[in-house]
């Protein structure tokens, strides 16, 4: 069946993840060795933010001119009616009129629901306050290249609860990875999600656990992931995060405690020596994380042309 959207993992089966992966993998070569593959010839696809991004704008704006496609940046906050109080379910009926598709990057999740029930176009969640599957989607594609297969593998996630995380949460567990949580106290992954990803990750015979001590959740794993101690919005709360976190940074130590091939990765934007050492992110043995980067773009194309042709 066709999808509509992406607002979650959790709503692509493995067959369809697996499918985007083939996809994007052969959109990737085709950049790779100069064909040209315009699928979206005359599509427009609005791209929403109420948030700063680089890597998401940049990607997904790219990403619509190589597939011969036309990005329109639309800033939430500085140029939309939303921001005005118009509703988003009158915008996404008017915005279904003029667009072949939008990607968003907001702060509510619901706001990005709505969008989707409300138009008839594809939804792409490109970040909210809950969730970030674009990003995870490319890390586990990312891991597959340099791996070759994801099932069976076991990710640590170390740090905030966040957005990352829980996406991290359906993606091991529609991909069949096992997944070590290990978050301060006070900033735990959402337990509703946590519960309901392990229902999925049960079925695909993959384990979600969450642990109290980072060097136990790293003991062998095949990836260490981390991500920012203060995401987008969380800004004032910088420096309590700072303190409640301290114990949890990627460093040599920590890496040492992995498998001995161990790949790191971060999403990015990194505050280098706060939530990963300097030496850890730029260790070429074990650092994916600016071919994690890139892939942003060719996963994001396959996201697009499944979606959007
Ligand atoms: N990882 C990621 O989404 O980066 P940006 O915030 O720069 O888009
Ligand atoms: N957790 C981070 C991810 C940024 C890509 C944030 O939401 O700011």
């Amino acid at each position: 069946m066709q999808k509509k959207d992406l607002i979650s993992i959790k709503d692509w089966t493995e067959e369809e993840i697996k499918h985007l992966f083939y996809t994007a993998a052969k959109i990737k070569g085709y950049q790779k060795t100069n064909l040209k593959f315009h699928p979206l010839e005359g599509k427009t696809l609005g791209m929403m933010f109420a948030k700063a991004s680089t890597r998401t704008r940049v990607s997904f704006e790219v990403g619509m001119y190589q597939l011969g496609g036309y990005p329109l940046y639309l800033d939430i906050k500085a140029n939309l009616q939303v921001a005005r109080g118009e509703s988003i379910e009158d915008t996404a009926k008017v915005l279904s009129g003029y667009l072949d598709g939008i990607m968003i990057r907001t702060y509510n999740h619901d706001d990005v629901v709505k969008l989707a029930e409300f138009g008839t176009i594809p939804v792409i969640n490109g970040l909210t306050d809950l969730l970030h599957p674009c990003q995870v989607l490319t890390d586990i594609f990312t891991f597959m290249e340099y791996r070759g297969e994801a099932k069976g593998a076991t990710v640590a996630f170390i740090g905030d609860g966040n957005n990352m995380a829980h996406s991290w949460l359906y993606g091991a567990a529609r991909t069949g990875m096992n997944l070590n949580i290990v978050s301060p106290k006070d900033y735990q992954v959402n337990k509703e999600i946590y519960e309901d990803a392990k229902k999925i990750a049960k079925d695909n015979n993959c384990k979600l656990s969450l642990f109290e001590d980072p060097k136990e959740a790293v003991k062998n794993v095949d990836l260490i992931y981390t991500d920012v101690w203060a995401s987008m919005g969380q800004e004032a709360e910088q420096k309590k995060r700072a303190k409640a976190f301290a114990g949890y940074k990627v460093d040599r130590d920590l890496l040492n405690r992995a498998d001995k091939n161990a790949l790191v990765m971060h999403c990015l934007p990194a505050h280098r020596g706060d939530e990963i050492t300097s030496d850890v992110m730029d260790d070429r043995k074990h650092s994916a994380i600016f071919d994690e980067a890139e892939n942003r773009l060719h996963l994001q194309k396959g996201i697009l042309y499944l979606l959007m042709k």
